[in-house]
């Protein structure tokens, strides 16, 4: 990444991502394009993920940018959080939350037999936490006019994709977040959008049961191919930039042409393939 171009299209803003846990992360791609582009940042994540990811390595690479200790569906936490942000490098003009969890996915139990207490969970850390970092960034006068906000999410937000569970409920919850703030924000002349991201190999990726297959089809249905975590920060700092002024409550599509799509040849040649093949099919799982 260091041969790319940058266009210092943050040259001067200041900016706090939560949720980079270690490289293959969105977050982590996003803070160092934003960085590479002249931002200075503070990055923000719960406790276990300093200790588990390598976030000091980040910050390193993002100048020195300071670590701040947050779990993202306590009001005070975030509350200090913001105070801290405000410290170090003073109000920003950007909040990305690259945030989600959900304990029902990890223990693989089916929609029909969610445990409630984690799918309350699901929906806090995933969904409601935007809520609250855009609340209490205000409150603590931590965000400038003029800035962006942006969290990312999935198209399972509006179709059903079996193994994305309460994960689902909690994109959709996110997106309908963003369609609520935007009017009271736009006063501020603050935007805030999704972008809604190609299946990714990340930690919280890679731990939907058939993640695999998730992001083979995303692939095959993609005239343009899968979007990586890299692409997504590029085009994440257009969205962060002044370049967006007037984007805002938006779900952008960021899949390689995957939402648009009805069928594509490749997949039509691979149903075909199995449908004949009986081997085939044992073999990539549809007879399971
Ligand atoms: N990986 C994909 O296929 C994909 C596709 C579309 C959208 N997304 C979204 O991108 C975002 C980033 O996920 P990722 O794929 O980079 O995975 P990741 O595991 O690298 O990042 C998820 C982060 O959420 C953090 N987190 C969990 N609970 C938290 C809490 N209570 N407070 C604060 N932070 C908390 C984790 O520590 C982790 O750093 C998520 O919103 C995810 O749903 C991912």
């Amino acid at each position: 990444m260091s041969e790319k171009t940058h266009y210092g299209l943050l040259k001067g803003k200041k900016g706090v991502v939560f949720g980079p846990l270690d490289e293959s992360s969105i977050g982590w791609q996003i803070a160092l394009h934003a960085y590479r582009e002249g931002a200075e940042i503070a990055i923000s994540n719960v406790a276990a993920a300093l200790r588990f990811g390598n976030i000091e390595e980040l910050s390193a690479l993002c100048g020195n940018a300071p670590l701040i200790v947050c779990d993202a569906s306590n009001n005070e936490d975030i509350d200090n959080c913001f105070k801290e942000v405000k410290a170090k490098i003073g109000p920003v003009d950007f909040i990305v939350h690259s945030i989600g969890m959900s304990q029902n996915i990890r223990k693989q139990l089916p929609y029909e037999d969610l445990n409630y207490e984690w799918f309350m969970k699901t929906l806090d850390v995933s969904g409601l936490s935007l809520h609250r970092i855009v609340s209490l960034a205000l409150k603590n006068g931590a965000i400038n006019d003029g800035g962006s906000i942006l969290a990312l999410s999935y198209i399972a937000s509006q179709r059903n994709y079996w193994s994305y569970s309460d994960m689902g409920d909690a994109k959709s919850l996110l997106e309908s977040i963003v369609r609520s703030y935007g009017p009271r924000l736009a006063k501020y002349n603050i935007r805030i959008n999704t972008i809604s991201q190609s299946p990714t190999y990340t930690k919280a990726g890679s731990g939907i049961p058939g993640f695999e297959k998730m992001f083979e089809y995303g692939d095959l249905m993609s005239p343009l191919g899968n979007a990586s975590a890299e692409e997504c920060a590029e085009y994440s700092m257009t969205i962060l930039s002044d370049l967006s002024r007037k984007v805002t409550m938006q779900n952008l599509f960021h899949d390689g042409g995957y939402s648009s799509m009805g069928a594509t040849i490749p997949m039509i040649k691979l149903a075909h393939e199995v449908l004949n093949d009986k081997d085939l099919a044992d073999r990539v799982g549809l007879n399971e």
